[in-house]
């Protein structure tokens, strides 16, 4: 009998130092991810985003725009496309520590897109081969050759959401550096996390957030919230931290629900 799943994504600015400029991994975070996943209730399927490595030189390179064909770009999407397999790398061999074996796809070689948010070409039996065999099939934010633009940067947020429609996972859960959707400054003590989040409330922050993140060429919350949103129609979809990371896994999410 299949064992139920477990979506999860680890966001970028959780894994990496995700304001250097150059490629900084955040092994505090990274280590205790290994540690906590070691579960046996769930079969996992893994996603993880860009932060630091990834984001600043697609930001430099205007890739979410498409190619321009200058040499200077092509090399950029090398650069990347190697960060983000190191990245890839570094939390596949600390998972792999924990006695977990992983299985790598790699979005650049075997996903392409249709614009920032549609997948055209999917490797699903690649990813039905591994669950089969008991493996955590571990993805990422990448660089895709696109069917429009040339390339495109896929987010991880958009891979959650074409697993979660094909899976159907009991929980999608993004584990972010912040506790859930706040009220305020996703940081700051002054917020509360709000628990139930719908569409209507989404459209509201469209309106009023201000999102200050300029690194981030895939969006931002509000990005999240929208793939979140397509999320719940598949899976319960949860946003929250580190820090409940094992409940999670033992079938208790806490952090803010977004619901229809
Ligand atoms: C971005 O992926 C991929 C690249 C910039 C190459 P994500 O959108 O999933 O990354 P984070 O979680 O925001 O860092």
């Amino acid at each position: 009998m299949t064992k139920e799943r477990i979506l999860l994504k680890f966001g970028g600015s959780l894994i990496t130092k995700k304001n250097s400029d150059i490629p900084k991994i955040n092994i505090a975070n990274l280590k205790q991810i290994g540690k906590i996943l070691n579960n046996k209730k769930y079969d996992l399927i893994v996603v993880h985003g860009a932060g630091s490595f990834g984001h600043p030189i697609a930001e430099k390179f205007k890739l979410i725009n498409g190619l321009d064909e200058s040499p200077e770009q092509k090399n950029s999407i090398k650069e990347i496309r190697n960060q983000m397999k190191e990245l890839n790398k570094i939390l596949c061999e600390i998972i792999e520590s924990k006695g977990m074996k992983t299985k790598s796809i790699i979005p650049s070689e075997s996903m392409k897109t249709r614009g920032a948010k549609h997948i055209s070409q999917f490797p699903k039996e690649i990813f039905d081969q591994c669950l089969f065999e008991g493996n955590i099939p571990v993805t990422f934010g990448d660089a895709t050759d696109d069917e429009i633009q040339g390339i495109n940067i896929l987010s991880g947020d958009v891979i959650m959401m074409e697993l979660a429609r094909i899976y159907k996972p009991t929980f999608s859960i993004f584990i972010m550096d912040y506790p859930g959707v706040m009220d305020g400054e996703l940081n700051s003590k002054k917020s509360n996390l709000i628990p139930l989040v719908n569409s209507n409330m989404i459209d509201k922050f469209k309106q009023k957030m201000k999102i200050n993140n300029t690194t981030d060429v895939t969006g931002g919350l509000i990005g999240k919230l929208e793939c979140a949103l397509q999320i719940s129609r598949y899976s319960q979809c949860w946003i929250t931290d580190l820090d409940s990371l094992h409940m999670a896994l033992l079938g208790n999410p806490t952090g803010s629900k977004v619901i229809q």
